[in-house]
């Protein structure tokens, strides 16, 4: 058998953890970009957040695409080249493998070694699969390897992790997608639904204290790996559902009136004063599909979840 993994690594030079500090706590609203959340730490953490019991998403839609993978390989056809941007775990995708038997997986995420051993473990479970794993920040390019074979493709973007960025930035990378699978191109994409804020509050935050520990991981890695001098312990988790927005804001909250100081520069927090460290917006079907015809894609089918928790939606590139 020839070469079934290959790996690829597009990891940015660009903004550094220390960099992305300096600018978000020098805004009025301090913030930091979610992409730092996922280390190997933190990687692992957001796996264990799946576990949770109040956390449905991965439940709902692990459900739906077993019952589903049939039904979508029916439409999608076999022997499509799928990509999976911030593909994790690669739980999900072993879902739909054995039917929608695809040319090849192009795995993505931004976190290498958590990768590198997820994509080796999918060979071990799938020897028939051809793997191409990439490493790189997905907010900013989809590059498709060139060991990947030619053939129509297939994006796989479940987990809701489009709710993860802004309503315009959506729409910029779900064009960005679009022009990746092309017109003869498939979408396949899991977004979490608006629903009764109790369930969305408790499912961020668990009883187990993960998204808690997975939100306070950004500190420690402040700690470990900048200039800034910071104690996690100052800072509590907090998360709630904003109805105006239609998302759930993470926040990390100061404790107290504390200085952070980094080389020349101060950055005062007040007690209560937040730092801003996740989105998660939720669309009903509606919105979504507006979205998505904004970014050009066109419904072939979407499918909504018991209670209506979670939809999924496959979208054409033309
Ligand atoms: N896409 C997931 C979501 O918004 C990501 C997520 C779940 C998350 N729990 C989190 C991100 C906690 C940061 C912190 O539901």
């Amino acid at each position: 058998m020839g070469k079934r993994i290959t790996f690829h690594d597009h990891k940015p030079k660009t903004l550094s953890l220390q960099q992305a500090v300096i600018e978000g706590f020098s805004k009025e609203r301090k913030s930091i970009p979610p992409k730092f959340f996922y280390d190997e730490r933190g990687s692992a953490l957001f796996a264990a957040i799946c576990d949770q019991p109040e956390y449905y998403p991965p439940d709902v839609e692990q459900a739906m695409l077993t019952r589903l993978a049939q039904e979508i390989a029916d439409l999608t056809g076999t022997g499509r080249v799928i990509f999976e941007p911030g593909a994790g775990s690669t739980a999900k995708i072993r879902l739909l493998l054995e039917a929608l038997r695809p040319l090849a997986y192009v795995p993505m995420d931004i976190s290498c070694e958590f990768l590198k051993q997820a994509a080796a473990d999918l060979v071990d479970e799938f020897p028939w699969l051809p793997v191409h794993a990439t490493c790189v920040d997905f907010t900013h390019s989809l590059p498709i390897p060139e060991t990947a074979p030619p053939g129509r493709r297939l994006a796989f973007f479940p987990g809701s992790s489009i709710g993860n960025f802004s309503p315009q930035a959506a729409c910029e990378f779900l064009t960005l997608v679009h022009q990746q699978i092309g017109p003869d191109g498939l979408l396949l994409i899991g977004v979490d639904t608006k629903k009764d804020p109790d369930i969305l509050h408790a499912a961020y935050n668990d009883a187990a204290g993960v998204t808690a520990a997975f939100n306070l991981n950004l500190l420690h890695r402040i700690r470990n790996e900048t200039d800034v001098e910071c104690n996690p312990e100052n800072f509590d988790h907090q998360a709630f559902y904003n109805p105006e927005q239609g998302r759930i804001e993470m926040h990390l909250v100061s404790r107290c009136r504390q200085t952070l100081r980094l080389n020349g520069y101060r950055f005062e927090l007040a007690e209560g004063e937040t730092v801003h460290t996740e989105n998660s917006y939720k669309y009903t079907p509606q919105e979504f599909l507006a979205q998505a015809s904004r970014a050009g894609l066109r419904e072939v089918r979407h499918w909504v979840a018991e209670q209506d928790l979670f939809a999924l939606y496959l979208l054409a590139g033309a």
